[in-house]
């Protein structure tokens, strides 16, 4: 009873004394008032930019979706920069002011962080180029052709699953079966895979973050969400063994050919062998030659299995 007696005592105190101002924010004392609304103005472009960054970050994909706030950011930027005609009470610039008169500078921090963390880091420039025009407050925006014709092929390999995915749905076996989307809409996705590794393998050539983070999630969902992977290593895995037989049935033919076109003048000579030494020997060496490439074989299948992935790096069989 005596504390909930005191406790709203306190509370009703809380109340009642006037609330404290923080001390240092009254105006007429502010050396630097004249420079606070470009401030202010400062932080709504530089926090438009973080939202976007963040809400784009999984996955990044700033440059494609971002490039206007970061184009508003940069160019105001360059305002704050370029206060030469602002003053603040002791006659200092206000882009002194903001950048300079004081031991931090957090919005040049922020600025910093924007520019060269999420910006450049994302490599933006391979996929979207910004023409600056900073006296005049302008600045055209461009996307590389590479980015345009990456971006039409996917799109291709999407409108191919949204279409092929109605029709299955229609039909309710088919739904959910992955194999028949897989089939039928493998070659967009090839021609896809296809564009994106020839511009990645030429050097000097990029893409940015934005396109390489796509075409991850793209294979992550056609390989392991879909399982269309699976199927076409089967094939692969089919194709090998194919490759391998053949070469075997090639290499004995050859073999016996070659038996065949010595062997004419040599019968007497292996008569002569046979009745010479234990024929045994001969024998069992060529068994083992035989055994172990069987081996080989036999190891060499399982081991390209279905747990590498269809679209590593590929790797030619030189059997
Ligand atoms: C945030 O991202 C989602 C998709 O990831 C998008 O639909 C939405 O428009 C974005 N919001 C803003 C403010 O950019
Ligand atoms: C600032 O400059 C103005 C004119 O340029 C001058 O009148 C004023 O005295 C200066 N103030 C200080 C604190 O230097
Ligand atoms: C620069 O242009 C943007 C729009 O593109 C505008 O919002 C801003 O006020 C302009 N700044 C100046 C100083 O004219
Ligand atoms: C998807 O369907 C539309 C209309 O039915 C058609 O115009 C388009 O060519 C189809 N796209 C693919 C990739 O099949
Ligand atoms: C998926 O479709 C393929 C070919 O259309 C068929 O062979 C397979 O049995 C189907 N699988 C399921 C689970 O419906
Ligand atoms: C692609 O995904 C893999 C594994 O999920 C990851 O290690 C790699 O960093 C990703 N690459 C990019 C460019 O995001």
């Amino acid at each position: 009873m005596k504390r909930i007696l005191i406790g709203s005592l306190l509370y009703i105190t809380a109340i009642c004394l006037p609330q404290e101002s923080a001390p240092i924010t009254d105006d007429p004392w502010d050396l630097d008032g004249p420079c606070q609304k470009y401030v202010e103005k400062f932080a709504v472009v530089q926090s438009e930019m973080v939202a976007c960054a963040t809400n784009w970050s999984i996955p990044p994909k700033v440059c494609t979706n971002c490039y206007n706030n970061y184009r508003d950011f940069k160019l105001y930027e360059y305002e704050t920069k370029h206060l030469d005609t602002v003053y603040s009470l002791d006659n200092r610039t206000c882009s002194q002011v903001i950048y300079d008169n004081y031991l931090l500078s957090y919005s040049s921090d922020i600025s910093t962080a924007l520019t060269a963390k999420i910006w450049e880091k994302s490599r933006c420039d391979s996929c979207v180029t910004l023409t600056w025009d900073f006296p005049h407050n302008k600045s055209d925006v461009a996307f590389t052709q590479r980015t345009l014709q990456f971006q039409n092929l996917l799109y291709e390999w999407r409108n191919c699953v949204v279409n092929y995915t109605s029709i299955l749905d229609d039909d309710v076996d088919q739904r959910n079966n992955g194999s028949k989307l897989c089939s039928l809409c493998k070659t967009p996705f090839d021609e896809l895979y296809a564009y994106y590794w020839k511009i990645y393998t030429t050097p000097d050539v990029d893409f940015c973050v934005d396109v390489e983070t796509t075409m991850n999630d793209t294979i992550h969902l056609w390989d392991d969400v879909w399982k269309c992977a699976e199927k076409q290593d089967r094939n692969r895995d089919l194709a090998g063994i194919m490759i391998t037989f053949a070469t075997l049935v090639l290499l004995t033919a050859l073999f016996y050919a070659a038996s065949y076109i010595q062997g004419g003048g040599q019968t007497r000579n292996l008569v002569r062998y046979s009745r010479l030494s234990d024929p045994r020997g001969q024998r069992s060496r060529l068994l083992s030659s035989g055994m172990s490439d069987a081996d080989l074989v036999h190891r060499a299948l399982p081991a390209q299995g279905p747990s590498s992935s269809a679209y590593d790096v590929p790797i030619h069989q030189t059997r």
